[in-house]
């Protein structure tokens, strides 16, 4: 495909649909696997971000190839707030939040829900849709005014919102499940098995768990820390409980 001079326009015309920004060759790549649906895809160089799929992504390369238009660095700058290394942007459309709550509320399930009670950090967010889709959990809720679909998010989850739910809701709505919360004063993890069907919920950078949120917990649970360190952050103690289950857990993510 050239370079056309249409693609601003295009560009800011699906951006008024329910369209978030992929930031990078990574993120795109991601997307396009785990099933998004890409409207609109850009590079300031198609020949290298074709090349880097090749070299990185070759399931993706003919997708690539179909949807990359080539656009001049300055129209580039002009499409993303902020320039990316390898040149490429893409605009994907959100999952429906009926089928994404619908999957979320299914049971039986295979992994858990991870809850994040008001969390404030972007990055923090991002890292921890990554880990969610590393370890095949079955989505992310977020509760409070944090968007999970927020740029700065989908740019640290590389795009892997779309391998897993990404969804915000009420306390009062989580998903069925017993409720185990995490907190440094709760019983120690390691002796306790988490099942398939938990919802994993942590609180927030600041102020840890929200009271509503501790209401509804079943279980408080801690993770191992030396006396005189106050807490650990919020993706690493998501990752480790995640580790935690699935090394305890036959539904796990698959052993490479
Ligand atoms: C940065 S911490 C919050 C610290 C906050 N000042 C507090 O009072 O809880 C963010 C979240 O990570 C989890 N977390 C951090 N360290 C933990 C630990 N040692 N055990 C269990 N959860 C922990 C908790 O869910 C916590 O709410």
């Amino acid at each position: 495909m050239t370079a056309s001079p249409d693609i601003p326009r295009a560009w800011h015309w699906h951006g008024a649909d329910d369209t978030v920004l992929l930031d990078g060759f990574h993120a795109l790549k991601h997307a396009l696997r785990f099933g998004a649906s890409v409207p609109l895809a850009v590079a300031t160089d198609r020949a290298a971000a074709l090349a880097l799929a090749e070299d990185l992504a070759p399931d993706v390369r003919a997708a690539l190839d179909g949807l990359l238009t080539e656009v001049d660095e300055e129209v580039y700058r002009r499409l993303v707030p902020r320039p990316h290394p390898t040149g490429v942007a893409a605009l994907a459309l959100r999952p429906d939040r009926g089928a994404g709550l619908r999957a979320l509320g299914r049971l039986p399930r295979t992994a858990p829900v991870v809850v994040l009670d008001q969390p404030r950090n972007l990055g923090n967010a991002g890292a921890v849709v990554r880990l969610a889709a590393g370890f095949g959990v079955t989505g992310v809720v977020t509760t409070g005014t944090l968007d999970p679909w927020h740029p700065t998010v989908v740019r640290g989850g590389a795009g892997l919102h779309f391998a897993t739910v990404v969804e915000r809701m009420d306390v009062a709505g989580l998903p069925p499940g017993p409720v185990f919360a995490l907190d440094a004063e709760g019983e120690d993890i390691r002796g306790v098995r988490l099942p398939d069907d938990a919802v994993l919920a942590f609180g927030s950078e600041r102020s840890g768990l929200t009271a509503e949120l501790r209401a509804r917990a079943d279980r408080l649970l801690s993770l191992p820390m030396r006396p005189q360190v106050s807490s650990y952050n919020l993706a690493t103690s998501v990752a480790m409980t995640l580790y935690h289950w699935s090394a305890q857990s036959p539904a796990g993510p698959p052993r490479p």
